[in-house]
């Protein structure tokens, strides 16, 4: 019978925009090119928000970092936190960026990347100057082992030791990802309040809240002991993340301190809030569950939410995801509001990872599960990752280690927006700074626009339905476990008003017998036909079908059909 999964906890009675909204992802350098450097721009968000806000339909947009940068990180080194890169715009454009947005009913969300500097900043360069430099401290600095070797064995996420030698000063200093973003110390109570301040100046200025960059890095095991060796690591992690992922994290990041840190940042935020509610999603990899929900807080006073990635590490398999979601929801503390992610700009595109005509069914459970749903740019249009020839690698890590699979270029190329010449990304005489997928004159927004059968049609159906219904957006999640194979089936509920969402994984027709007590219309079909459909008893379910079953008012709970 009935899963006896439920789990409701709505929000509180005034549920906030971070909770019922949806968020969309922008990744600026290629989002809109607007001064024909192939680059994308603040400008390009401005000219592109009746997109975003009418067209699609969002709630919030979330920028990448746009600050000042000597982009060996593509923007996360940053060398002044407070100002805006000239490749992008400057302050008052960012200005007009947030009022327009505003005006437009659309949130805006900024990067706040805590844990690292770009070695260019003013902070290390003074640091790095000598040893008794005032802001020697403020980053870790430690001499060699007896035999010149680095102080542990910390690993930098892009390859190598986390440690670089510094001639002027012989000694190492520390950085998890390259050697030219090195690591703040934020147990110097110096580094946190002026990293508050940061926090302060775009909060002042009306940002709606903080996408806080790896944000368990900051605080890490004051002895700076050696990682253990995993004893079992987990083979995707291995694949995605290469030999960072053999050692046991315990002491490089995820300190206990850092939950001091969260809740006097929850604090600083609130200080912010009684006019205009402010919020911050951390983004963590903790794959335990317990642990991952404890950034909350115990009193719900760390992370407004702590990114749930869960869905992107796991095999796409209905069992296992069904799993996983219910874990999600049994693992939050009560009152903790959910939040779902399928993709980013650190991860191969969701069309790549399950195919164009699974991507459909994954942006119905992205738009119907309980929670807020982040949403990549282009993910809507179906974009796959576009294959990079080695002399056009920009990222990083790809160049670090080149052809192992790690770099991150694929999923983060220029936004489709019509049949032109670089799909309107950026001038015909222009080079973007990525290849354009090579799909691009069939999946670009314009053609989307015009096919009622399209990924692009299909997302906004999505969030029109969810933006007007309430079961949909803040309201409970209840899994169906009687279903067939290769199916996922849920329900959404807000007391007045019952969605039964029915995704079927399979690659062939599926049958479900539906509580006799039943009675509902298809309102939609991911294959975009079938809408005001009348269903009741067996419902016939396509390969790769996903259907949003409204249920008539008054049909009992799914659990009154008797057993
Ligand atoms: C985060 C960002 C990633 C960046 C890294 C270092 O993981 O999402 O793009 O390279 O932090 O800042
Ligand atoms: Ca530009």
């Amino acid at each position: 019978m009935a899963s006896p999964t439920q789990q409701s906890h709505p929000p509180d009675n005034q549920p906030l925009w971070w909770q019922y909204g949806v968020v969309y992802q922008i990744y600026i350098r290629s989002f809109q090119d607007t001064n024909g450097d192939g680059l994308g721009d603040l400008g390009g968000i401005i000219q592109r928000l009746d997109y975003i806000s009418d067209t699609l339909g969002v709630d919030a947009i979330w920028i990448t970092p746009f600050y000042p940068s000597p982009m060996v990180d593509f923007g996360y080194d940053i060398s002044d936190y407070t100002d805006v890169d000239p490749r992008f715009g400057d302050l008052v454009t960012f200005k007009w960026l947030l009022d327009e947005a505003h005006r437009h009913g659309l949130k805006v969300i900024v990067d706040y990347v805590p844990n690292h500097t770009s070695s260019e900043h003013p902070w290390f360069k003074e640091s790095r100057s000598s040893c008794d430099n005032p802001r020697r401290n403020w980053y870790t600095w430690r001499d060699p082992q007896a035999d010149g070797s680095p102080p542990n064995n910390w690993l930098s996420v892009f390859g190598g030791s986390a440690w670089t030698w510094d001639a002027t000063t012989a000694q190492y200093y520390l950085h998890s990802f390259h050697r030219e973003q090195p690591d703040l110390n934020w147990r110097n109570p110096a580094v946190q309040a002026a990293m508050f301040d940061v926090a302060r100046f775009w909060l002042e200025l009306g940002v709606d809240g903080f996408r806080i960059d790896v944000a368990l890095l900051i605080m890490k095991d004051p002895e700076l002991r050696d990682n253990p060796p995993d004893p079992d690591p987990e083979p995707v992690w291995v694949r995605t993340m290469g030999p960072w992922a053999l050692q046991l994290h315990v002491h490089d990041l995820a300190h206990p301190d850092v939950h001091r840190v969260y809740r006097e940042f929850r604090q600083l935020l609130d200080s912010y809030s009684a006019t205009q509610p402010r919020m911050s999603v951390g983004e963590l990899h903790d794959r335990d569950l317990s642990m991952w929900a404890s950034y909350y807080g115990q009193r719900l006073d760390e992370l407004h939410m702590p990114f749930n990635f869960h869905l992107l590490g796991v095999e796409w398999n209905t069992t296992i995801i069904q799993r996983l979601v219910d874990a999600v929801e049994a693992a939050l503390p009560e009152r903790a509001w959910p939040n779902w992610v399928l993709g980013n700009h650190d991860q191969s595109r969701i069309a790549s990872r399950v195919g164009a005509e699974h991507a459909r069914l994954a942006m119905m459970l992205l738009l119907t599960l309980r929670g807020t749903p982040t949403l990549y740019y282009g993910d809507e249009l179906g974009m796959p990752d576009v294959l990079i020839a080695p002399e056009d690698a920009q990222d990083p890590w790809e160049r670090n280690a080149p052809g192992q699979g790690f770099g991150r270029d694929p999923e983060r190329t220029p936004m489709l927006w019509d049949a032109g010449p670089n799909a309107g990304f950026c001038p015909p005489d222009t080079r973007p700074w990525l290849p354009l997928a090579p799909q691009a004159e069939r999946l670009n927004v314009a053609a989307q626009l015009a096919d009622p059968h399209s990924m692009l049609t299909l997302t906004r159906r999505l969030l029109q339905l969810r933006r007007t219904t309430p079961a949909l957006s803040i309201g409970s999640y209840r899994a169906w476990n009687e279903v067939p194979d290769d199916c996922v089936v849920y329900v959404r509920s807000d007391g007045a008003e019952q969605y039964v969402i029915i995704l079927n994984f399979a690659y062939e027709e599926r049958q479900i017998e539906l509580p006799s007590c039943w009675r509902g219309v298809i309102r939609i079909s991911t294959c975009g036909d079938r809408h005001d459909e009348d269903v009741r008893g067996t419902l016939r379910i396509r390969r790769s079908e996903g259907v949003i079953l409204g249920l008539a008012v008054g049909a009992d709970q799914p659990e009154a059909d008797g057993a």
